[in-house]
């Protein structure tokens, strides 16, 4: 026996790590460092390479393999602004302020949009972190002027923001589950302005879509149609998940979040109820792979060679991470949860090197798979959710 095998031998099991040959783990203080450090300098290329076309943003890798960009309507339109905001946060450079502020003025026409719920994503990722870390008033009527174009989308007697427009032969009144996502921006808005109606309708919004979306396993559907003259559901179905009673994972990763952010906005105890179900319901779902990075569909009929969306995962992370504040008995294991998550999407599995996959930080997102559209790319959302989280667990480290 030589030297070295003879220590390991006589060792304490405490030492048995460092005589064995498994590498020893990064720790999750450095993952986030990391990750920070790749998103910065992706979105840096990116702000870069765009900053000459007028008004465009990152949307995706496109199918013959180059960037996709769209105007200021794309629904996505508001994620490069606010991840530029969030690695800002982060490291307070003249130069991510100055992107920051130029892609988010490239949103400034959105204020008047009311053909789409997707105001609320659009403006409060963009100008919302803009507001919050500058307190710049000019952003201030941007943001009440789009809200007011929102809730234009809202009828009282549905007791729901409308989502979407098309379909109208099919559908009398949709409302997609991914519409939680855009009551924040409507909180925010009664707070500012003194006026209690944003708030009101989201609560409305909120508890309708609580009791109609879900499934009684804490699943949900995608889409839910009322019928405009009883205000109940007259269909239930999916348009980008696998099947109608399928749990179209993205959805759940908005439910998640939407439910836990209501939470931490009202305090109300129904909402955290329902985010803690949604949780449960993901972390011990049997289809959830090891590393954590769900399939696009937890009932994808190809699973475990269904392709997987890195962007649920992120939204996943950054929504448990939240409800880890609001949660003393489960709060570690939802932080565990999430640094499983933000381990596995900075690694080479998912963080692209610097300089390739089009700018963007991370891989293997998918969009829209049953359109055929955005199925195994980059999005600019899955950049943005991944940053927030990578930003919320660094937070709550720092402050434990
Ligand atoms: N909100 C659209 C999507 O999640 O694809």
């Amino acid at each position: 026996m030589n030297k070295t095998s003879l220590l390991c031998f006589l060792a304490v099991p405490m030492l048995f790590s460092q005589c064995d040959n498994s590498p020893k783990q990064e720790s999750i203080s450095s993952v986030i460092e990391r990750g920070l450090a790749v998103s910065t300098e992706q979105a840096l290329l990116m702000a870069r390479e765009l900053g000459d076309q007028e008004g465009r943003l990152p949307k995706t890798t496109a199918k013959d393999g180059t960037l996709e960009t769209s105007d200021y309507s794309w629904w996505c339109s508001g994620f490069f602004p606010g991840e530029l905001w969030y690695l800002y946060e982060n490291n307070p450079s003249p130069e991510l302020k100055k992107y920051a502020e130029m892609y988010t003025s490239r949103l400034e026409d959105v204020k008047h949009i009311t053909y789409s719920h997707d105001v609320g994503f659009m403006l409060y990722c963009s100008y919302g972190n803009g507001y919050r870390l500058t307190q710049n008033p000019d952003y201030v009527d941007v943001m009440v002027t789009g809200a007011n174009s929102l809730i234009t989308r809202y009828n009282t007697q549905v007791g729901l923001i409308r989502s979407w427009d098309f379909n109208k032969d099919k559908w009398q009144y949709p409302v997609i589950i991914d519409n939680m996502m855009n009551l924040e921006f409507l909180v925010w808005a009664s707070r500012i302005t003194n006026d209690p109606e944003y708030l009101n309708i989201a609560l409305s919004h909120a508890d309708k879509t609580k009791e109609h979306h879900f499934r009684s396993d804490y699943s949900c559907y995608h889409v839910v149609s009322y019928d405009t003259i009883t205000a109940e559901p007259h269909i239930k179905q999916t348009h980008q998940g696998f099947a109608d009673e399928s749990a179209w994972t993205r959805g759940q990763a908005w439910a998640l979040y939407g439910y836990a952010m209501m939470a931490r906005e009202t305090g109300k105890k129904e909402y955290l109820d329902l985010a803690k179900n949604i949780a449960a319901y993901l972390m011990n779902h049997p289809a959830m792979p090891e590393d954590k990075v769900p399939y696009w569909d937890f009932d994808a009929p190809d699973i475990p060679h269904a392709k997987r969306d890195a962007s649920a995962a992120a939204i996943i992370a950054s929504a448990l991470l939240d409800l880890s504040l609001q949660d003393k008995e489960l709060g570690k294991t939802y932080q565990a949860y999430a640094a499983d998550q933000i381990r596995s999407l900075t690694s080479p599995a998912y963080l692209a090197e610097p300089g390739t996959n089009n700018y963007f930080a991370l891989m293997h997102s998918t969009g829209h798979l049953p359109g055929n559209s955005e199925v195994d790319v980059p999005l600019s959302y899955a950049d943005y959710y991944y940053v927030e989280a990578l930003m919320r667990l660094k937070n709550i480290l720092g402050n434990s």
